[in-house]
């Protein structure tokens, strides 16, 4: 319990942090609801002298302090303009309070999210396969929305709406201590069952947001994998599926709603009949002479307009909890550290000369098996190794740990004796281009594709890249040629098509070490021989660790590992490996290299 309001303070100190930079605006916004709050009180007041001249006996009236007499309706008349004056300063205030307040909401809910995703794009690839996309989506989304309502809302309520209630309260004891007694045990009457319904709602409007993200989960899952669901005509079934989710979703915000409601017609109840139980006991004095009908109006106007704040405030605690709960959803994103920690000092690694090497390298997925196992193995500068092996052997996992998308749980890679972890991962991954299985490619066009994060090129030189990458004859066929856009994830390319255009990325980067997944699976033969093509001129000259499939490459390598449950079984060229009875030998005679 302790712990729990000590991480609700912390939580609350770190949304300050984010509110500060907007410190100015929001003091002014603090103000201006303070100003809301006093004005609208003082506005109710200036109903009794308008009822007492109203109702006065004498056609004069003398002004308080200044003994002035001035005629009964120019002072109606007065008190009037008095009034819509008050009011024009209240509407002025009501608007500076309300843009300012949500100025600040936008502009701090605009810089969490900028920081979510800064920090999502840092995430490592293993917190992604942990956390799916839906999820996270309804994180930046959702709770940030929440938090937005909350930052404007919980110091509206609790200035504006605070001081309305100090001073209605303070008025009306200053006027009669027995009837502020029943004001506030009336109010308590209501405000009571309020903060039971309340709670109701916090947990119903939490678990409503949680099977909000089950659908944003499901909803990214599905259209993003739409051709699975096409393929085995899965269409019904999980239209079914959506429709369950979205039932469990509306059924439990029709719980919420109900409850809503019922409260809102509760409490109106409620209110009504205290205020006409206020209207007796203080019309019961009116008659009995003791309050001026000024003040009959004036005690009813204050006990009514205390309603609204009343309510308000009650409902700040709910505000609140929902605040703090989105704030930790949103928190525990930004607190999740990328396990690639950089150490500080670290230096930019600008040459390389002699070898790419993995030095008893182990990796394990999480806390599951090992799946590399003290692989030691050396490429020397502008030689190609190609890795073959079973599926599962391990392949992907050891060229993903070269440009640090995981790092070893033993060992290192090294780059000319030196672990690369002591250069800036920036650095590193200039140096390095891959080519792989899957490419991916984003919803803009060829051209933007080809020159992803590498700057600017001119549209000649963009061509003689993707000429070289035998990507130049297919891209000129295209509707806008270079200008075309090639659908999210790049869906209007066909697999080799998607390929040629990341070897043309490769060969503009011009990096020094190269990684490929080759594939050849989904490519007829020309493609395959185009790509081929394309692979054999960008592996010229460079460092390359290839996961090769194609015999070709498999013959040229000056290097063939051989990798089996996450080991190097075998090492060597490929006729040395040819000439002993093993796995190379078995695989290459069943061509499944
Ligand atoms: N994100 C992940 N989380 C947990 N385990 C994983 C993850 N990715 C891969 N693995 C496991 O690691 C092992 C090696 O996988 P890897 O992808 O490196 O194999 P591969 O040799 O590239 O296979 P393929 O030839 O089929 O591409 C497999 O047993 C796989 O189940
Ligand atoms: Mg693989």
């Amino acid at each position: 319990m302790s712990n729990n309001k000590i991480s609700n303070w912390l939580i609350f100190k770190r949304l300050g942090q984010f509110v500060k930079p907007y410190k100015c605006i929001f003091i002014i916004g603090i103000i201006c609801l303070s100003f809301v709050g006093t004005l609208m009180p003082s506005i109710i007041t200036m109903v009794k002298p308008v009822m007492d001249i109203i109702f006065a006996s004498s056609e004069v009236i003398v002004i308080p302090f200044l003994k002035y007499e001035i005629p009964r309706d120019a002072a109606v008349n007065f008190l009037a303009l008095a009034i819509i004056s008050l009011a024009l300063l209240k509407g002025v205030f009501d608007f500076f309070s309300k843009y300012l307040m949500a100025y600040i909401g936008q502009h701090v809910t605009m810089d969490i999210r900028n920081r979510l995703f800064g920090h999502l794009v840092y995430q490592s690839l293993e917190y992604y396969s942990n956390n799916p996309t839906g999820q996270i989506l309804s994180r930046i989304t959702n709770d940030v929305k929440y938090l937005e309502n909350s930052i404007v809302k919980i110091p509206a309520r609790f200035v504006r709406d605070g001081l309305m209630l100090i001073i209605l309260l303070g008025m009306i004891i200053f006027f009669n201590p027995k009837w502020a007694l029943m004001t506030i045990l009336g109010f308590l009457l209501i405000i009571l069952p309020l903060v039971l319904f309340s709670k109701m709602l916090r947990n119903l409007g939490r678990k409503g947001q949680q099977r909000m993200a089950d659908i944003y989960d499901f909803l990214s899952e599905k259209i993003s994998g739409v051709r699975l669901v096409k393929s085995f005509s899965m269409e019904k079934e999980e239209q079914k599926e959506m429709e369950k989710a979205n039932k469990r979703f509306i059924s439990l915000v029709l719980k919420s709603e109900k409850i809503d409601a019922f409260q809102g017609a509760f409490i109106e109840f409620l209110a009504i009949s205290g205020v006409a139980l206020a209207i007796v006991t203080i019309g019961g004095a009116v008659i009995r002479d003791s309050v001026t009908p000024g003040d009959f109006f004036l005690l009813l106007g204050y006990i009514v307009a205390l309603y609204t704040p009343a309510k308000n405030f009650a409902g700040l605690n709910q505000e609140l909890q929902k605040s703090l709960a989105a704030a930790e959803r949103i928190f525990e994103i930004l607190d999740e550290k990328s396990p690639l920690v950089e150490r500080s000092n670290l230096k930019i690694l600008k040459d390389f000369n002699q070898s790419l090497e993995f030095r008893d390298v182990s990796y394990r997925y999480g806390d599951g098996d090992l799946v590399l196992k003290n692989i030691n193995i050396n490429v020397p500068h502008g030689s190609i190794a190609a890795v073959v092996g079973p599926s599962g052997a391990g392949k992907s996992t050891l060229i993903n740990l070269v440009p640090r998308f995981f790092d070893p749980v033993s060992g290192f890679i090294a780059i000319d004796g030196k672990d690369i972890r002591e250069y800036t991962v920036r650095s590193l991954r200039k140096k390095i281009a891959m080519v792989m299985q899957d490419v991916i490619l984003f919803n803009m066009s060829v051209k933007d594709n080809i020159c992803y994060g590498l700057g600017e090129f001119s549209d000649d030189e963009v061509r003689k890249y993707a000429e070289a990458a035998y990507a130049d004859m297919f891209i000129k066929q295209l509707p806008d040629g270079y200008d075309t856009i090639v659908g999210e994830k790049g869906v209007k390319l066909s697999g080799g098509q998607k390929q040629r255009i990341s070897i043309a990325r490769a060969l503009i980067k011009d990096p020094e070490i190269l990684i490929l997944d080759e594939a050849t699976s989904h490519l007829d033969t020309e493609s395959e021989k185009l790509v081929q093509d394309a692979l054999d001129l960008l592996m010229k000259n460079r460092t390359t660790l290839v996961i090769a499939h194609r015999l070709s490459t498999v013959r040229n390598a000056d290097k063939i590992i051989v990798l089996e449950d996450g080991k190097v079984r075998e090492e060597g060229r490929h006729e040395e490996l040819l000439a002993i009875p093993g796995l190379y030998r078995r695989m290459f005679e069943m061509q499944s290299i």
